[in-house]
């Protein structure tokens, strides 16, 4: 079957999908809704905003697969909407998408099926808050339940500090109504992964484990950001550890999800802080996402052997259980170069320039761009874009992403200078 498929977003995340099934000859075109100043490179972007607006495009152009790469559209139901259209589409229902929308949703549903995760209560009353963070040692975690693009968590260094970031939660002050209902955990130490299960409702495969670097400045130092660099597979998740993920948090959240009326289609991603106990690794799960992490994304699809189109129609035909999921011996790094000004407020756009390099060090995933009247690349988001080098050792494709980097240029570039750290 020939495809013509619409991915829905705009980011870094999307540009990586489309770049991988561009590459297939089953996709005969792709577009993109909103997509970005490059993304044109790979396809058609639709001016459709609205879900009524994105099925009469998907109609009218013949689209055959719809692909939802952000968590808002997922979360406000977008998937569901497009299956009432009878539309192919890859994502999990609103339902589903409660797993990111509310924290609160998420920690009652995992601690019923007692997948292991940081202690916590979930509340909008402020004298059993403050009941329970008297009975936490600090740092203290402070999440506010809803949506907040990452930046509702809040680690507080004193029963004070977590007390009055929960109130300001709490009013609506520091995130509206995202805020109004709260989750208080205790601090867990360890290290993190980002691991990702495609699911079919049922069965699932896991795509090799990866690392963010959620932290502005080398050294993890600075505001959280949205992710500042990634790599993978890590030599930080072995087989062992790999086989915990999936018996005690992977497996039985999909199964309750199933018994529960709200089979998960799509990719479920956790984020998971690993412990050591007694000389073990043990993984927590710290949150769950419900599509793929974003620059976690930029690093796997260049390494997926099994082509993407296979592996999101396996999805939707729930098959699998049959497929065979291949990833290639390289590892990849992804450096994100962000604006001057990310990611406390936008920055004046800037022209970017872009020299030749040697393509056998891997390539540019664009994010945060547009286009100047004659047509050059602007950076006009936060994060612009992912040098991504791809090697057969971390080191390797870590000096490849940043040899890639010397041939660009932005007035005001900004990028962490240390992905991959713990690796090496
Ligand atoms: P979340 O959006 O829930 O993943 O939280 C964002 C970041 O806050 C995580 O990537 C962790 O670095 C940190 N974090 C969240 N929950 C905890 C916890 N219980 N213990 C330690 N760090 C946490
Ligand atoms: N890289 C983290 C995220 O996509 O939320």
């Amino acid at each position: 079957m020939q495809e013509h498929i619409l991915i829905i977003g705009n980011g870094g995340r999307e540009y990586a999908m489309g770049l991988a099934l561009s590459q297939d000859k089953r996709v005969q075109k792709l577009y993109f809704a909103p997509g970005n100043g490059a993304t044109t490179r790979l396809g058609v972007n639709l001016l459709a905003k609205t879900p009524q607006e994105i099925v009469d495009s998907i109609q009218k152009l013949g689209i055959t697969l719809v692909i939802i790469g952000p968590e808002a559209p997922l979360s406000e139901g977008l998937s569901d909407f497009l299956r009432a259209h009878h539309i192919r589409v890859f994502g999990p229902s609103k339902q589903a998408a409660q797993l990111e929308s509310s924290k609160a949703f998420m920690k009652d549903f995992v601690a019923k099926i007692q997948v292991p995760t940081a202690r916590y209560i979930q509340s909008d009353d402020r004298h059993l808050i403050e009941s329970f963070i008297d009975t936490l040692t600090p740092p203290i975690v402070v999440k506010a339940d809803g949506l907040c693009a990452g930046k509702g968590v809040i680690i507080a260094q004193s029963h004070q500090e977590a007390k009055e970031t929960a109130y300001k939660m709490l009013e609506g002050e520091s995130f509206g109504d995202a805020g109004k209902r709260v989750v208080i955990e205790e601090f867990l130490e360890g290290y993190e992964l980002s691991v990702f299960a495609v699911c079919d409702g049922e069965d699932f495969v896991m795509l090799s484990a990866c690392q963010d670097h959620k932290r502005l400045l080398s050294g993890d130092k600075g505001p959280n950001t949205g992710g500042m660099g990634a790599y993978t597979p890590t030599p930080l998740c072995d087989e062992n550890l790999m086989q915990k993920i999936k018996t005690r948090i992977i497996s039985p959240t999909l199964k309750a999800l199933k018994e529960q009326g709200m089979p998960f289609e799509g990719v479920l991603f956790g984020g998971i802080m690993v412990v050591e106990k007694n000389g073990e690794k043990e993984p927590y799960l710290l949150e769950y996402n419900v599509r793929f992490g974003d620059p976690e994304c930029e690093v796997l699809m260049p390494l997926l052997q099994t082509p993407l189109l296979d592996v999101v129609t396996a999805t939707l035909d729930r098959t699998i259980k049959n497929l065979t999921l291949k990833m290639s011996e390289n590892y990849a790094v992804a450096v994100v170069v962000a604006s001057k000004d990310y990611p406390y407020r936008s920055s004046a756009p800037a022209l970017i320039r872009i020299d030749d390099f040697d393509t056998t060090l891997g390539h540019l995933v664009f994010a945060g761009v547009g286009n100047d009247e004659k047509g050059n690349l602007l950076a006009n988001g936060g994060r612009v874009l992912l040098a991504v080098g791809i090697a057969s050792s971390i080191k390797q494709a870590r000096d490849n992403a940043y040899k890639i980097l010397q041939n660009v240029e932005f007035e005001g570039m900004q990028f962490r200078d240390d992905i991959a750290f713990r690796a090496l």
